[in-house]
């Protein structure tokens, strides 16, 4: 296997741990002698140990068996290996200590505690790195935490259940739009977000949950509450979760306060007073509509004051599928 392939096998196999990794990028590393594989590590759940530092742990065992010393191995890592203490503590130097002479990088990492600092120390102790291959899939694979570090905000996406009619609820009963298919596929997009954002009025008129109800295991998104009036602290949004509640109404104001956390995507489940006045911001990345083919009528709240509103506010189609009787419909930027 030459190195492009065994970066692909990196990205490919880091991409399982997708959900227990989050909010942090999935990371893969290969340790390498020759032509043969020693060992590999991924980034497997939030808060512990990285890629490299489990592929490193792995090779320890063959020390002496398959290898004599870390000198003639190469690492191979997806993600640059990070200089700072954070809750792990510094993957280069703890490679540099190893005793590797030879790593080769997949995407630096963008986030400024980082950003070119790895690989700094690793070429400071005499470490040949070579970094770039299969940039542009790591980047994508990790696309919230690369877009959050480049433009110093999180990525938001507004997700929408229409009527046919472009309506999105009842002032004075609860109704279900869409079919249960795209509600499940809803789980499966609040599985994607490190947080989920909601306003007062959809809070007490649906006491939703908002986790991701999946088969598989996730870090459940924290959840955020933008409110100036009372509601229900013992309700289902609370129950389980960690909650952010503003009670101040400047979105920039309260979207800016994330920059410096490691949240990299929020997803907006709101009415339309909310998910417009986002709109009118000017700060939504993407739009996803699952317009049913169900009308709501007269008695129907409005989503949007004009026709053609999502292109209005520069939005532009970028896929569009059935699920069941219904549409998915992806907008973006
Ligand atoms: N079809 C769908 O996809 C969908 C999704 C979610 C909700 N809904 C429906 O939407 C209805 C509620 O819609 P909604 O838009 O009135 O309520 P909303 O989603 O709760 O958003 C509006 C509320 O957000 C809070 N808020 C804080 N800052 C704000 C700001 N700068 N601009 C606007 N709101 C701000 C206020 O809460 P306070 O009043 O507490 O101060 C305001 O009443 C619910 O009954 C629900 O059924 C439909």
């Amino acid at each position: 296997m030459n190195y492009e392939e065994l970066m692909l096998r990196a990205i490919t196999k880091a991409e399982k741990f997708k959900y227990t990794a989050k909010p942090n990028p999935v990371v893969g590393a290969i340790i390498i002698n020759d032509n043969e594989i020693i060992s590999e590590g991924y980034h497997e759940v939030y808060g512990k140990n990285h890629a490299e530092i489990n592929a490193i742990e792995e090779a320890q065992k063959y020390l002496g068996k398959k290898f004599q010393s870390f000198s003639e191995l190469t690492l191979i890592c997806t993600l640059e290996p990070c200089s700072h203490i954070g809750k792990t503590g510094s993957c280069a130097d703890f490679i540099v200590k190893t005793g590797f002479k030879n790593v080769i990088i997949g995407a630096i990492d963008p986030n400024p505690k980082v950003a070119g600092n790895g690989i700094k120390i690793l070429e400071a102790n005499k470490v040949s790195v070579k970094s770039g291959l299969c940039k542009d899939l790591i980047e994508k694979q990790n696309r919230f935490f690369f877009y959050k570090h480049k433009t110093n905000k999180p990525y938001i996406t507004i997700k929408i259940a229409s009527s046919l009619d472009g309506k999105s609820h009842y002032n004075d009963e609860r109704v279900f739009i869409t079919s249960e298919s795209s509600r499940n596929d809803v789980q499966k997009i609040r599985a994607n977000y490190d947080a989920i954002l909601t306003g007062g009025n959809t809070l007490r008129n649906d006491n939703p949950i908002m986790n991701a109800r999946v088969n598989f295991s996730v870090n459940q998104a924290k959840k955020i509450l933008l409110t100036n009036n009372s509601y229900n602290k013992e309700s289902d949004f609370f129950k389980n979760a960690s909650v952010d509640v503003f009670k101040i109404n400047d979105l920039n104001e309260i979207i800016d306060s994330y920059k410096d956390s490691d949240i990299c995507s929020i997803l907006i489940e709101a009415g339309p007073k909310l998910v417009n006045a986002f709109l009118n911001k000017g700060i939504v990345d993407e739009l996803i509509v699952y317009k049913s083919t169900k009308k709501l009528g007269e008695k129907g709240v409005n989503w949007f004051y004009e026709d053609y509103a999502i292109e209005n506010y520069g939005f532009k189609l970028e896929s569009s599928y059935k699920i069941d009787t219904d549409l998915k419909n992806t907008y973006k930027k």
